[in-house]
């Protein structure tokens, strides 16, 4: 960032506000002084909130969104991470209800020898975040300085941190605001904010998931192909191997969605148990990294390797491992009754016979910020205890009075609108729905593809 720039001078907020609302395409000047000037404070959120509420109607081209990730990427620091040895991976997700894959893969591909840096973000809208979910371990501390981030890498080869004040800081800053102003569904804006921080972590590989369905930011399959474009191609002109995945997010993955709730489910699949859609996504995401990182000549022994690292219990090592590096209580690892616990349960029964068709999957995501586990302002705290756990998903057949999902909170209130929220998802018909949505729809850009 160069904050005495001539440009930044001269910039005035409300013209490149207005040039966006008319549909106006901004200059790379314009673009990154009003990312300079609010990342410094000097342009106050609301003036931000209707340029983000502008480029969600109007759009950006091509060089607007290179330039916008460009100016974000440099607002902090780019880490040099040459001097450890291996080739450093990272996964991103665009963000899904109950997508916890993050905490399993980030130790899982450490396990087989790749780095992995990771930066994520928080909840966002009704999703969650992986931010969040660690903190849900008692002690976890996502915000390492770079000094100590380094350590971390070096001696386990995994660290799971936030942006700090030195890494795309202007993210970090956006990333809160568009969550409570409606303005995340942006492909621009998704793809700026997420290419952004994973450029600055100094990787030389990225695996997207890019999530599509009811649950996910790109609701249908074609909008997240172009999100899943943008990115790679953005990933590309840096210089880095990009792969994204195309995945399903119709319904929550796995069966748990909360953040304390959520780690239990990732010690399951570490520990070679847990929902099987969540497994399997594990292992595709975790074959792309191998790959990329060198350690696996194709993404299916990838996907072998890694399945024995969970088996003999080394990718759970890693986890164990990376917790208590980063200040966590490793014994929550062994013993969940260790992690924040809700004071109250209530079980939502199946009012008729018959097959699970439909599960609301954004709806599902409502339902656990509202109970506290995600944010409906941006200063709102997350409660890490509370959540849903789903008993029945999409294809499983029910009997009238059986248990759909538990509902764990501490606020009443909030449990009988989550209840509704819940209630509403779950849609039950005579027969089951004929077409099966596939858990990986596509992939794409395929960097030194041999499958
Ligand atoms: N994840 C991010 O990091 N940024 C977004 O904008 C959406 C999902």
């Amino acid at each position: 960032m160069n904050p005495t720039s001539p440009s930044t001078q001269s910039f005035r907020a409300i013209d490149v506000i207005r040039k966006k609302r008319d549909g106006g395409e901004l200059s790379q000047n314009e673009i990154e002084s009003l990312v300079n000037a609010y990342t410094r404070g000097d342009t106050p959120d609301y003036q931000v909130s209707a340029w983000l509420m502008a480029v969600v109607l109007r759009g950006m081209t091509r060089a607007e969104t290179a330039a916008l990730t460009d100016a974000m990427l440099r607002s902090g620091e780019v880490l040099d991470l040459s001097s450890l040895p291996g080739k450093k991976v990272d996964k991103h997700s665009t963000g899904g209800v109950g997508d916890k894959t993050s905490l399993v893969l980030a130790p899982l591909a450490a396990a087989a020898g790749v780095v992995v840096p990771m930066i994520s973000g928080r909840g966002l809208g009704h999703t969650g975040g992986t931010l969040d979910k660690l903190e849900a371990i008692p002690g976890f501390n996502v915000n390492l300085p770079v000094a100590d981030f380094r350590r971390v890498l070096k001696t386990c080869g995994c660290c799971m941190i936030g942006q700090t004040a030195e890494i795309a800081p202007a993210d970090r800053k956006l990333y809160a605001l568009r969550d409570v102003t409606g303005t995340v569904e942006s492909p621009y804006l998704i793809c700026a904010s997420i290419m952004s921080k994973k450029l600055a972590e100094g990787i030389d590989a990225l695996v997207l998931d890019v999530k599509t369905g009811s649950g996910a930011f790109m609701k249908n399959e074609k909008d997240a192909a172009f999100l899943a474009e943008l990115m790679v191609e953005t990933g590309e002109r840096m210089g880095k191997q990009v792969v994204a995945l195309i995945t399903d997010m119709d319904q929550p993955l796995g069966n748990m969605i909360g953040n304390a709730l959520e780690v239990v489910e990732v010690v399951d699949v570490l520990r070679g148990e847990g929902p099987e859609d969540l497994r399997q996504l594990c292992l595709e995401l975790a074959g792309w990294m191998l790959h990329l990182g060198g350690v696996s000549d194709t993404v299916a022994e990838g996907k072998r390797q890694s399945e024995k690292l969970i088996a003999s219990g080394a990718a759970l090592d890693k986890f164990r491992q990376m917790v208590e590096l980063q200040g966590g209580d490793p014994r929550t690892i062994d013993d969940p009754k260790k992690l924040p616990h809700a004071e109250h349960s209530m079980t939502l029964s199946s009012p008729k016979s018959g097959y699970v068709t439909t599960l609301q999957c954004e709806q599902i995501g409502t339902a656990c910020v509202i109970l506290g586990g995600g944010r409906e302002r941006k200063e709102d705290s997350v409660d890490p205890a509370v959540g849903i756990v789903l008993h029945k998903k999409v294809g499983d057949a029910v009997s009238a009075g059986d248990p759909l999902a538990t509902i764990y909170y501490n606020a009443e209130a909030r449990a009988a609108r989550a209840r509704q929220l819940l209630e509403e998802s779950y849609r039950i018909a005579d027969a089951p729905a004929r077409e099966k949505r596939p858990l990986i729809h596509r992939v794409i850009g395929k960097p030194g593809e041999k499958n």
